[in-house]
């Protein structure tokens, strides 16, 4: 099959950059959007002029092989299970699912059913994250012995029209952002050995204040917003992830790692480009660009581009693995993974001992200059 018919379930906010992207890359081709609220699914089918359906029609057709799972967070797992159960591969938002138990059963289904999961976020195979794997696997700064991590804001209310699930279980400044930050870690250092965490909540509600309907209503808190992690990386690396929307500004870096020559920052692992900076022993910084790469470039907004955004990299990646048999690296064993090592982060040990993590998976493989550039249609 040279070619995967590409539905997409979910037509809010993030859906337009998946719409933009799907077509360029290689071996996708949309061929039907839907939505739980039919309106959604009109507006974006004529925006991107793709066929709208029910979600019940869109996962009978034949023509669709793989389906995109933009849906919230707290119906990931049921969604993506019905779209494995009509025998399609599916590429989900993350986080994957909540229930951990659950998102594993869905991993075992599609294994069992000879289907692909592959779940955001794949900007750990943009430029930035390539560039970095390689500086770091040339040894440039030696072995990684530590490192900081911030994902550190005041949350989504002031931009985003609906933003209530991000305060729910299955939210949080872990479930939404970290994500990125544990792939990149993941592929940069290899899996996580153990977790220690302490959570807490800096607000009981918040005030919505992006326009919309919803300007001005409350929204209840009831998830931990500020986090405070230890990472234990299986490699012998200790990384210290700071996670919160309760901070009105900072002045730290996404991810420094620390090595036993010297130092490397890694670009903001949201975005799929920006520059590598590196410093050996005492010498300065030095900054290595990525815009020139595959998926280093800004593209997006479209209209006035600030950012290297490629999502639906990782559904080229499902196509090329059907096509050709080339490893999956943004799978679903690597957010099942990264599910896991969430949720030690969020809800810790009672006693307060480290959370050992149980799904061991493999680094994920490196993604070749020359591999990457052929993942575009054009
Ligand atoms: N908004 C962003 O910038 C952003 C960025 C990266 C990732 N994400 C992730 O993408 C996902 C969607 O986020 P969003 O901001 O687009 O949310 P959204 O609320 O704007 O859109 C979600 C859409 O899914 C639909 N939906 C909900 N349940 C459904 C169901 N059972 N069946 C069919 N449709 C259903 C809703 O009607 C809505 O149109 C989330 O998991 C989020 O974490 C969002």
């Amino acid at each position: 099959m040279d070619t995967l018919g590409v539905g997409l379930i979910g037509c809010g906010n993030i859906s337009s950059i998946y719409l933009n992207n799907v077509p360029t890359f290689q071996g996708l081709e949309l061929r039907g959007v839907s939505d739980i609220a039919p309106e959604a699914a009109k507006a974006q089918g004529a925006k991107y002029n793709v066929p709208v359906f029910t979600v019940d029609e869109l996962l009978a057709r034949d023509d669709i092989d793989i389906v995109i799972n933009l849906t919230i967070p707290d119906v990931h797992l049921a969604v993506s299970m019905d779209i494995l159960r009509v025998g399609k591969h599916v590429y989900s938002e993350k986080p994957l699912g909540i229930d951990f138990a659950e998102a594993k059963k869905m991993v075992a289904e599609a294994d069992k059913r000879g289907l692909c999961i592959g779940c955001a976020p794949d900007t750990f195979l943009g430029a930035g994250g390539r560039l970095s794997r390689k500086l770091i696997d040339d040894g440039l700064v030696g072995d990684i012995l530590s490192g900081t991590v911030f994902i550190m804001s005041h949350g989504h209310e002031h931009w985003h029209p609906n933003p209530g699930f991000f305060y729910k279980h299955g939210g949080g400044p872990v479930f939404d952002m970290c994500p990125y930050y544990i792939h990149a870690l993941v592929n940069l250092l290899g899996p996580v050995k153990c977790v220690r965490s302490i959570a807490t909540t800096g607000f009981a509600e918040r005030t919505v204040s992006a326009d919309g309907p919803l300007k001005g209503k409350k929204v209840a808190v009831e998830t931990p917003t500020t986090m405070h992690a230890l990472l234990e990386f299986i490699s012998g690396a200790n990384i210290m992830l700071g996670a919160s929307w309760d901070v009105w500004a900072h002045g730290h870096l996404p991810i420094e790692l620390y090595g036993t020559k010297g130092s490397i920052r890694v670009p903001d692992p949201n975005f799929f480009g920006g520059a590598v900076e590196t410093l050996i022993g005492r010498e300065d910084w030095v900054k290595h660009q990525t815009a020139s790469m595959p998926m280093g470039a800004l593209n997006w907004p479209l209209d006035k581009p600030d950012r290297a955004n490629y999502r639906s990299l990782g559904i080229a990646e499902i196509a090329a693995k059907v096509r050709s048999g080339s490893p999956q690296r943004v799978s679903g064993n690597l957010a099942l993974h990264t599910l896991e090592v969430m949720i030690a982060i969020v809800d810790g040990n009672a006693d307060g001992t480290p959370v050992e993590i149980a799904t061991q998976i493999p680094q994920p493989a490196v993604l070749a200059e020359d591999d990457a550039q052929a993942l575009f249609a054009v």
